[in-house]
């Protein structure tokens, strides 16, 4: 027979396994979310869908602009999101705008940077203080058509096939470690609108994709490649 004590014995050691079971999930969410700032100059229709993915992994701490009237500003109040502006324009070099970026971010303490329709070439400054967690996503397939305009690029050049690429931020200009890339057919009817217009689309597929793929750490850079760990 199991007595009254023994019981109550049993009830509180469950109970107190169940608390500190939830406790820890709790604890283990709350740590492990990979802090993101999200860099943006102009609509930010990435940022958009970086947002609405709604990434268990992640939490966007930031929207850290160039453009004081840019879009993605306001797409960023409207979640609540932090946003930090600081005009490019007000800075004699990109180096020491960039050293003014590093103390804006400070606080922020972000795990990643999500570049997201930045319109500036970033210096050794800001890509060595935040090596290896510096992301971009390029609207061709490299490394074909690095630089502005790639849509229109690979239209003139006459590929039947042109895409969309998400990469590591290294010193060079699109030519980091790719993530990862995904194919956008050329047709024959394809203009630079609707040829941009299919890009658009499949980067706010690959995009948000890539983020989790990046936060969850389940891949590894080795070389020039980004592999599964698995
Ligand atoms: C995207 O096409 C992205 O590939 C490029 O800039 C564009 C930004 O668009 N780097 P949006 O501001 O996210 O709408």
């Amino acid at each position: 027979m199991v007595s009254a004590i023994e019981r109550l014995f049993f009830i509180v050691a469950l109970c107190s396994l169940l608390f500190s079971k939830i406790n820890t999930s709790q604890e283990v969410l709350l740590v492990d979310k990979i802090r993101v700032a999200v860099f943006a100059s102009g609509s930010g229709t990435n940022l958009q869908a970086i947002i609405d993915a709604d990434i268990q992994t992640i939490q966007i701490v930031l929207v850290f602009t160039n453009n004081p009237v840019a879009y993605a500003i306001e797409r960023a109040k409207n979640h609540n999101i932090p946003v930090e502006v600081l005009d490019h324009k007000n800075y004699q070099t990109r180096e020491e705008y960039e050293e003014r970026i590093i103390e804006v971010l400070d606080p922020y303490k972000p795990d990643l940077i999500a570049l997201a329709g930045f319109m500036r070439i970033l210096s050794p400054v800001l890509v060595r203080a935040y090596k290896d967690k510096i992301i971009n996503i390029h609207p061709a397939l490299l490394p074909s058509f690095p630089g502005i305009n790639s849509a229109k690029q690979a239209l003139e050049y006459g590929v039947k096939y042109t895409g969309v690429t998400v990469h590591f931020v290294d010193e060079g200009v699109d030519t980091g470690p790719i993530i990862l890339q995904s194919v956008v057919p050329i047709e024959d009817g394809d203009t630079e609108d609707t040829l941009l217009h299919k890009i658009h689309e499949v980067e706010h597929r690959i995009y948000p994709k890539a983020i989790e793929l990046v936060s969850s750490g389940e891949i590894e850079v080795i070389g020039r490649r980004v592999l599964n760990k698995s």
